[in-house]
C-alpha cells in the first residue's frame, strides 16, 4: 500500500499520449519488481543462515556441552546478565567452539562444568508470523537447549503478564517442554527480586547491573544441570583408544592421565553413556 501511495504521485515514465499507460513501466511497477528481487535474496540468506546455524548445532549436540538459553520480555535485562555471566565464569574461545555464532558464549561453571550460552531475541505479546520465520533459527536453539534461563524485569509494572506472555511464545516456537529457571532480575531496583524469589524454590533474585546473586545463580545453573549427569572414573586399557574416543565423544573428560593398568579417566556422563562405558567403570 505504501508503494502504491508513491506511485500514484508520479507520472509514468515516458507516459504516451496515446492510451493511459505509455511504452515505459509505472514507477510503481519498477519499485515493486525491484523489491520482489530484494525479498528472494534475503529469504536466500536467511535459509543459508539457518543451515549454518543447523550444522553448529550438530555440532554442539555431539559435544554434548549442555545448551542453556537466555529468554525473557523484551528489555528483561538478557543481554546485561550474559555479559555479566560471562564475566563471572571464565570465557574462553578455542578452537572446538570457534563456529558458535556471535549469540552463543561458552561459560565455565565454578565447579568446572561448561555450558554453551545463547541469547535469543527479546519476546513480546504476540511474536508476528513473518518475525518467527526471520527468527526461526534462534528459536530452534531454544526449543533444543537443556535448560532456560527466563529473565524477569522484576521491577516492571506487572512481570507476571511479562512472564506468561513469554511461556505462550515458548509453547508457540514447541520449547513449552524445555525445564526453565527464573531470574528475578533488577534487585537493585526493587525489593519485589529477592521476594519473588524467595516464594519459590529454584527460582533467583540477581542484578545483572551490579552483579549481586550472580554467584548464586551460577550455583543454582550448576545443580540444575548436574541432575542429568554423573562424574564417573574410567580406566581404559592403552590398547582401547576407540573407548577412549566414545568417551570423549559422549560426555565430558574432566582429567586424563596415564596409569599403570592404563588411561585414568574421569568424565562427566549421562545415564545412556554409563551404560556403554560399564566394563571400564572404576566407581559408580
Ligand atoms: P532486548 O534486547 O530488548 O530483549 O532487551 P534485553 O532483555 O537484552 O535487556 P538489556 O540487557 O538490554 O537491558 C535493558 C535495560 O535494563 C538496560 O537499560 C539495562 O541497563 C537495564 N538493566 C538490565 N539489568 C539491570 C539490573 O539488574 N538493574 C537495573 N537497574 N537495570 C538493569
Amino acid at each position: 500500500p505504501r508503494l502504491r501511495g508513491r506511485g500514484s504521485q508520479l507520472s509514468q515514465q515516458g507516459g504516451g499520449l496515446l492510451g493511459n499507460r505509455g511504452p515505459g513501466e509505472t514507477q510503481l511497477e519498477v519499485d515493486r519488481r525491484r523489491l520482489v528481487r530484494r525479498i528472494h535474496k534475503l529469504e536466500a540468506e536467511l535459509r543459508t543462515i539457518a543451515g549454518h546455524r543447523a550444522t553448529q548445532r550438530k555440532a554442539r549436540k555431539r559435544s554434548k556441552v549442555p545448551t542453556v538459553a537466555v529468554v525473557g520480555y523484551t528489555n528483561a535485562g538478557k543481554s546485561t546478565l550474559l555479559n555479566r555471566l560471562t564475566d563471572a565464569g571464565v570465557l574462553v574461545e578455542d578452537r572446538l567452539f570457534a563456529t558458535l555464532d556471535a549469540t552463543t558464549r561458552r561459560l565455565e561453571l565454578p565447579g568446572g562444568r561448561n555450558v554453551l550460552l545463547t541469547d535469543t531475541v527479546g519476546f513480546v505479546q504476540k511474536l508476528p508470523h513473518q518475525l518467527v520465520e526471520a527468527f526461526k533459527s534462534t528459536l530452534e536453539v531454544v526449543a533444543e537447549a537443556d535448560l532456560l534461563l527466563h529473565v524477569v524485569d522484576a521491577s516492571a509494572f506487572d512481570p507476571d503478564a511479562q512472564i506468561g506472555a513469554v511461556r505462550s511464545v515458548l509453547v508457540e516456537i514447541g520449547a513449552g517442554d524445555v525445564p526453565e529457571l527464573l531470574v528475578w532480575n533488577k534487585a537493585d531496583r526493587t525489593p519485589e527480586a529477592a521476594r519473588r524469589a524467595g516464594l519459590s524454590t529454584g527460582s533467583v533474585a540477581v542484578s545483572a547491573l551490579t552483579g549481586d546473586g550472580i554467584d548464586d545463580l551460577l550455583a543454582v545453573l550448576g545443580d540444575r544441570l548436574a541432575g542429568s549427569t554423573a562424574t564417573v572414573d574410567l580406566l581404559v586399557p592403552f590398547e582401547r583408544g576407540d573407548v577412549l574416543a566414545q568417551v570423549h565423544r559422549e560426555g565430558e573428560v574432566v582429567e586424563e592421565r596415564a596409569t599403570e593398568g592404563g588411561m585414568a579417566v574421569r568424565a562427566r556422563l549421562d545415564e545412556t553413556a554409563v551404560g556403554h562405558l560399564t566394563p571400564y567403570l572404576v566407581s559408580p
